[in-house]
């Protein structure tokens, strides 16, 4: 792939040409061995760990719009540098696509599929039948035994098929109390996400279905079920996050999740709330990887477009490719006394891209801060964080502007402390659309018991994404501006002479270079 052009992110994944949508059947796989628990008990690990991440993503080799599904791959030792490897999954013939499915390591071969290993990865997706069968869509399997890399088909598949064209995206996990695969799966147009049993990734179980929970929208898509841990606690908790499309508040997709607990056949959501992961609107189909033990944070990807625009936008035409992954991301859940759980989502181990400190100041106060980051990547991170706030002194705001100094075009985002974040993206003339959605904001929601405030995120060539209060709100939002942004404007204003105001920002490495 060319990743020379002026959209392109320079630290988030973008297919090498054409079109990528869903991330799928992500999993770690280290020298051959399941990366161990112990790789991942601090962030700072990721380097020392030798560990390998696979991403395989919805690909389209053949045009910049969804259609003729494959699964695209790439691997990463830190989920930043990705290098592009053959497609993993082809579809048997012209007339079928290869949708979402998630990928497991079958340690202890109970598959069958690996007499002689202990890294024999299992990929579980849909198969579309486009113009056979009604369009039916069945799960299948494929097996690995090069780690990864290339995939045999399984001869009796599909391995679940209940005669549906709405019923897809499969993913599985490992749940050690009952000694069996549990895979999530959804019937789209009904609102079911059901739940199978396995013991061996071949034979299913149909064990129970939750539905109707949330916002419906016209269909769910790509649940995930995965085992969280949780903020002041050794307990862990279940999250089921499923995404809609269409139907999302700010329309088109978006994703949703419910905390609650799994004892392996059945999921309990703790209330009838609908949670939304992220208040940007640029982020779908998220996917958890396999194998992160539930006390461990949670990493994620998410498809970082919308389906009411992603065909659309000019990447596709002046670049030939079009879609990134976001941020790859920490989770894991709080319990928070006013809306009883939220799940906290931070960029995975970002300091290890930062290239140079462009601005640090630890006592910044009311002022503002004006950088020219012309000659770097394009790609930075910043942060400002306000402390030793009380409730008398939750006041003052903080603004970031990034301009282009040639066309004047801008994309800004600020908040009070305490107050409604606002992105707007309306100042960019790059992509004019009816849906391509101006300003986001979301409630600050400030935790008095820290004292703190802050807001960071990366700014990356053609995404923006924010995180609010240490990543209790986040936002992932696209941009396209005709001329690159290479001006930054921070401006701290009104805060109360008693809180301490930081602001640092830091160039990030071009990953692709
Ligand atoms: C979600 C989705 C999935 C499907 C895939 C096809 O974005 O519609 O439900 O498996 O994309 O590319």
């Amino acid at each position: 792939g060319d990743y020379t052009g002026v959209y392109r992110p320079r630290v988030h994944f973008s297919p090498p040409t054409n079109f990528t949508n869903d991330p799928n059947g992500m999993c770690p796989v280290v020298n051959g061995l399941v990366l161990l628990r112990h790789a991942y008990t601090r962030e700072r690990m990721f380097k020392d760990a030798n560990g390998t991440w696979h991403l395989y993503y919805q690909y389209n080799p053949t045009e910049p719009v969804a259609g003729n599904q494959h699964w695209g791959h790439a691997t990463s030792q830190d989920l930043y540098h990705w290098e592009n490897q053959k497609i993993a999954i082809w579809p048997p013939n012209n007339t079928t696509f290869v949708y979402s499915g998630s990928a497991v390591v079958d340690t202890n071969n109970t598959s069958g599929f690996f007499p002689n290993q202990t890294n024999g990865v299992v990929a579980i997706y849909t198969l579309a039948h486009q113009t056979t069968g009604a369009g039916v869509q069945n799960q299948n399997i494929a097996y690995s035994r090069d780690g990864g890399y290339t995939f045999v088909t399984y001869a009796n598949n599909p391995v679940i098929d209940v005669h549906s064209n709405q019923f897809r995206d499969p993913k599985v996990i490992w749940h050690s109390a009952t000694q069996k695969w549990a895979m999530v799966v959804s019937y789209a147009t009904d609102f079911v996400i059901g739940i199978y049993t396995s013991p061996n990734l071949k034979d299913w179980t149909h064990a129970s279905n939750f539905s109707h929970h949330g916002l419906l929208g016209l269909q769910y898509e790509c649940p995930n079920l995965v085992e969280m841990p949780m903020l002041n606690s050794t307990s862990t908790m279940y999250l089921l996050q499923i995404s809609i499309n269409p139907g999302a508040p700010l329309g088109g997709s978006i994703s949703q999740y419910f905390p609650g607990s799994f004892n392996g056949t059945h999921f309990a959501a703790v209330d009838g709330a609908a949670r939304i992961n992220d208040f940007g609107k640029d982020n779908y189909a998220g996917q958890f990887f396999y194998g992160i033990p539930g006390d461990e944070n949670q990493v994620s990807l998410a498809w970082a477009s919308n389906w009411q625009y992603t065909s659309l936008v000019p990447t596709g035409v002046t670049e030939g490719w079009r879609s990134q992954m976001s941020l790859p991301r920490r989770n894991y859940l709080a319990n928070v006394t006013s809306i009883g759980y939220d799940l906290i989502s931070t960029p995975y181990a970002i300091e290890s891209i930062f290239a140079q400190e462009l601005a640090y100041n630890s006592s910044l106060g009311n002022a503002t801060l004006l950088l020219d980051y012309a000659s770097t990547s394009g790609a930075l991170y910043f942060s400002a964080n306000i402390t030793h706030l009380t409730p008398s002194t939750l006041q003052g705001t903080v603004n970031l502007t990034f301009t282009s100094s040639v066309s004047g075009e801008f994309i800004s985002l600020g908040s009070p402390v305490n107050g409604d974040t606002w992105i707007d993206r309306s100042h960019t003339s790059g992509f004019e659309n009816p849906y391509f959605n101006g300003k986001f904001s979301a409630n600050g929601q400030f935790d008095s018991s820290t004292g703190t405030w802050s807001i960071s995120g990366v700014i990356d060539r053609s995404i923006l994404e924010v995180f609010v209060n240490g990543g209790r709100q986040s936002a992932t939002n696209t941009f396209y501006s005709d001329s690159p942004l290479d001006t930054l404007r921070v401006g701290v204003a009104g805060v109360a002479g008693s809180a301490g105001v930081s602001v640092g920002v830091w160039a990030l490495e071009d990953t692709w270079a």
